[in-house]
């Protein structure tokens, strides 16, 4: 990975580029800007329950990991690293942040689902220790696809 490169939770500022990613990503999950402000504020239903997590070089905010933990479960919501900065490492650390912050917070195992055709995130998730669980027929739109569930126990953190 980029040494330049650190990792942090996001705040309100980092809105703008936050989407600016997700709108270069077809394959990640689209969420309205309402919906974003949401979930970076601390204070809302949706922002008390979540952690974002933005990866950051000299040129700004290059990827982001979404994170949800509540009653002992957690959900990796979303994951994107802009096309320049990828096949760096920069994924893989967002989501062990992710992890991380969940374990912090007493969940036991974390969840996510991916397109079947999502080569690329499907060998990360796996290189991450998350397995396949089952799959939802047609769970995606815009190509119609199934969704793979993938989960792990998290009471121990990943290596
Ligand atoms: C999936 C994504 C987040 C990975 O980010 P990244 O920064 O490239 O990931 P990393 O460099 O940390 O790689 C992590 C692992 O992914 C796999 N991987 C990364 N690039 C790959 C490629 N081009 N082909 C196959 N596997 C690849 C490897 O297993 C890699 O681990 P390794 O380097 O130890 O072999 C990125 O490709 C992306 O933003 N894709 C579009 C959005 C998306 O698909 N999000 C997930 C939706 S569920």
């Amino acid at each position: 990975m980029n040494p330049d490169c650190g990792m942090r939770r996001a705040s309100c500022s980092d809105l703008e580029a936050l989407l600016v990613i997700e709108r270069g990503c077809w394959e990640a999950a689209h969420w309205s800007e309402e919906m974003w402000r949401q979930v970076l504020d601390p204070t809302s239903q949706g922002g008390a329950t979540r952690a974002v997590f933005v990866a950051q070089t000299t040129d700004g905010v290059v990827g982001f990991a979404v994170v949800q933990s509540a009653a002992g479960e957690s959900e990796l919501e979303s994951v994107a690293v802009k096309l320049a900065e990828r096949g760096c490492g920069v994924g893989g650390a967002l989501c062990r942040a992710a992890i991380a912050w969940a374990a912090e917070q007493t969940a036991t195992e974390m969840h996510l689902e991916v397109r079947a055709s999502n080569a690329t995130a499907l060998r990360m998730y796996l290189a991450l220790g998350f397995v396949e669980q089952g799959r939802r027929r047609s769970y995606y739109r815009d190509p119609a696809e199934d969704a793979v569930v993938m989960g792990q126990p998290i009471s121990t953190r990943p290596s």
